[in-house]
Formats: C-alpha cells, structure tokens, sequence
C-alpha cells in the first residue's frame, strides 16, 4: 500500500511495481500517469503516447494480465501490481512472442507506432476469446486507433495469431 507523503494533489508517493517480471520502486509525484512511469522513470520506452484523450491505445499495456490504457491510470493504481509492457512480451531476446511473429508474417505495421499497443490489446483479445471471428477482432480492437489505416492486414495478423486461416 502506498504512502502519500504530503498534500495528495500535490504530493509524492513511493511505489512498487512488477514491470515485465522485475520489481521496480520510485518515488512519483501523486499525479503521475502510468504511462509516463514506465517511460520515464523504469525507461521502456516502447509504450507509446499518440493522444491525450484517452482515445487510441497506443499506451496499452497489461496490468495484471488485463490490458489498459496506461495513460488512463495512475502510477499510483500500479503499485503493488504486475505490469507487462511490449519489452516483456517474447520469450526471449532472440524470439518474438507469437503474436508478433504473426504482426510480422502478415504485414500488420507500417509505420509501427499502433503497434506495441495494437499487440498488446490483441494478446489480451485471444486471452479472453481464443478463437475470434474477424468481426469480434474488429469489435475487440476498436479502441486502438492505426493513423496509417493498416487495418485489414492488423486483423488478419490476430487471426493468424489465433491459428485460423486466414483470407486475403
Ligand atoms: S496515449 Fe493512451 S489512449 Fe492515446
Ligand atoms: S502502423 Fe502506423 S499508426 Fe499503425
């Protein structure tokens, strides 16, 4: 449990996360976002800031193995709890995790900015439904926004993932 150590508004606290299976502490201000104290203070940089309206998703990590918008919480919310960000998601260093390999089978990224994020909601999308039609893939990404509009091979990627065929 944290600790504010002054006024909460303006406050610092001292927190703990599990980051990708590493425990982490720092000592924030109260205000501080999820997303800017995994950047900024824990310096995995592969999550993503493409709005500041809570709108598309490039920020999403898995807390608890549930995906969220880290730019929706505090870094406060996270204390105590496990976060995985894309760093932690392969295997290894030299294996990419299956979703991905499918990402990168199926053309899912152009530019590559959605994507961290994109992955991360798609991993936790087959958690929940292991086998998506392509509408429920579409419904489950609606909140992750690609400005390169690469949509169509972004969802044929998560059912390649899923291990259905997939149709051009
Ligand atoms: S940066 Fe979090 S939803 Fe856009
Ligand atoms: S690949 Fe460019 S924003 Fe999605």
């Amino acid at each position: 449990m944290f600790v504010f150590r002054t006024g909460i508004l303006g406050g610092r606290v001292d927190i703990s996360v599990t980051v990708n299976g590493e425990p982490t502490s720092h000592d924030v201000e109260a205000r501080r976002l999820l997303v800017h104290y995994l950047r900024e203070d824990v310096g995995l940089t592969g999550t993503n800031i493409g709005c500041d309206t809570s709108s598309c998703g490039a920020c999403t990590v898995h807390l608890n193995g549930e995906s969220v918008k880290s730019c929706t919480l505090l870094a406060v919310q996270a204390d105590g709890q496990d976060v995985t960000t894309i760093e932690g998601l392969a295997p290894s260093s030299d294996e990419l995790h299956p979703m991905q390999e499918a990402f990168r089978q199926e053309h899912g990224l152009q530019c590559g900015y959605c994507t961290p994020g994109m992955v991360m909601a798609a991993v936790s999308l087959l958690d929940e439904n292991a086998k998506p039609t392509e509408l429920e893939v579409r419904q489950g990404l609606e909140g992750n926004l690609c400005r390169c509009t690469g949509y169509h091979n972004i969802v044929k990627a998560v059912l390649a993932a899923s291990g259905q065929p997939v149709k051009d």
